[in-house]
């Protein structure tokens, strides 16, 4: 594994910087106000190649390679933790099980329009009863000729608001516990489906979370991935993915907190002198870029395992408990260096703060990355 950032790496980060800062940065405090989806920025992001970042040029992507979709995901929460995690739920959630699982037709129809940003995906897996129990869904489908008939419903969906395309997994037999668990392909104006209201949360306000509906919903047995019975595991390798994704998106909430911190230490005077020139101060500035640094080389390094194309759910889970526990550390000590103005909306570090609790929390608890760490290196996998 390479440490440095390849050239094309190197490019990739200054493109998406620039990006963020001309287009993602100045809307960030709005939309965090207003809840609003910045499905523009979605699609320009397409346009750069952000919607499917290692997905093969043929299929709509960008052709890059893991690490490089890393970099992606941290540039952008650098700045909007909202835009981040709509890329991050779209690249890893999304296209990813599309491109592994779909056969040639699927990849075409359903993952090329994804992959280019003209569609939004989300990935509906959780339910009010079954959340870190995902195995425990009740979502139905039903066999019905050359189609399968849904019912049933999802809470908590990312992007699900504006989403083109849901990626659902139903069961079809409750009794077959996992191995009833099936992914289809849903388009989101078939019929029966419908979406609750907008959730309105701690933070990463405007990343469009709602419930999913499907009454009698149809889905064309060709839109089924994988096999009947295959959903579970469909799901839980998306996840490995995610979880890098968000390994990253916590780095950059991290990053941009730090930044924000720096900056006010400077500026910011008390007893005569700026207050980075106390140690107090410095020393919290200290652990904050180092513990940065190690989340982003667990990140780099879950992202260089899903490389090697072996099962990398360890490093996945070590990268995103450790880089969500660090994100809140950092963003509660950038707060603190702001003080009281830290604690008002005129300054975006309390909105880092914010937006950093949800990481520990989407796409498996700390609880069930330590579940998933404890149980690999009790096997001595
Ligand atoms: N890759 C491939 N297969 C996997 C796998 C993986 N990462 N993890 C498990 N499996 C397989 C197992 O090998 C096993 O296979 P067999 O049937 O052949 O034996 C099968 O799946 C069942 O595995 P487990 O017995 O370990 O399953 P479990 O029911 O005990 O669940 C769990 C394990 C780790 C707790 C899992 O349920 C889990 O990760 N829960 C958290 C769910 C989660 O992360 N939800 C997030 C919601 S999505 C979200 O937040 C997105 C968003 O909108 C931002």
């Amino acid at each position: 594994m390479q440490i440095e950032l390849s050239e094309e790496q190197q490019l990739l980060r200054d493109t998406v910087r620039r990006f963020a800062a001309e287009v993602v940065a100045p809307r960030a405090r709005e939309i965090d106000a207003s809840g609003e989806f910045p499905l523009d920025f979605f699609h320009r992001a397409g346009e750069l190649g952000l919607a499917g970042v290692y997905v093969p040029e043929e299929y709509g992507g960008a052709g890059m390679d893991e690490v490089a979709y890393c970099v992606a995901i941290e540039e952008i929460s650098r700045v909007c933790a909202s835009s981040g995690v709509i890329l991050s739920v779209n690249n890893s959630l999304v296209c990813d099980p599309l491109l592994a699982y779909g056969n040639e037709e699927q990849k075409r129809e359903l993952l090329a329009p994804l992959a280019s940003g003209r569609k939004l995906g989300c990935f509906a897996l959780t339910e009010a009863e079954a959340g870190s129990d995902a195995a425990a869904l009740r979502t139905r489908a039903r066999r019905d000729g050359d189609r399968y008939i849904l019912d049933g419903g999802k809470v908590f969906i990312t992007n699900g608001t504006h989403a083109d395309l849901a990626l659902v997994f139903a069961t079809v037999d409750p009794e077959r516990k996992h191995r009833g668990i099936t992914a289809f392909v849903v388009p989101t104006d078939a019929p029966g489906f419908s979406r609750g209201h907008h959730e309105y949360k701690l933070g990463v306000q405007a990343s469009g979370t709602t419930q999913l509906f499907f009454e009698g919903t149809p889905v064309p047995a060709a839109w089924r991935l994988g096999e009947e019975g295959d959903g579970f595991k469909i799901a839980m390798a998306a996840l490995d993915g995610g979880r890098v994704g968000i390994a990253a998106q916590a780095v950059g909430i991290a990053q941009g907190a730090l930044e924000a911190a720096l900056a006010y230490a400077k500026e910011r005077h008390q007893f005569g002198r700026p207050i980075s020139e106390f140690q107090a101060i410095q020393f919290y500035l200290a652990d904050m870029a180092m513990e940065i640094d190690a989340a982003r080389l667990l990140a780099f390094k879950a992202a260089w395992a899903k490389s090697q194309r072996k099962r990398y759910s360890l490093e996945a889970a070590q990268a995103k408990l450790f880089a969500s526990e660090m994100a809140q550390r950092v963003t509660n000590k950038a707060l603190q260096i702001h003080g009281g103005y830290g604690y008002t909306r005129d300054y975006a570090v309390e909105r880092f703060f914010r937006d950093a609790r949800i990481t520990e929390i989407y796409e498996g608890t700390s609880e069930i990355q330590k579940l998933v760490i404890s149980d690999w290196i009790l096997r001595g996998a």
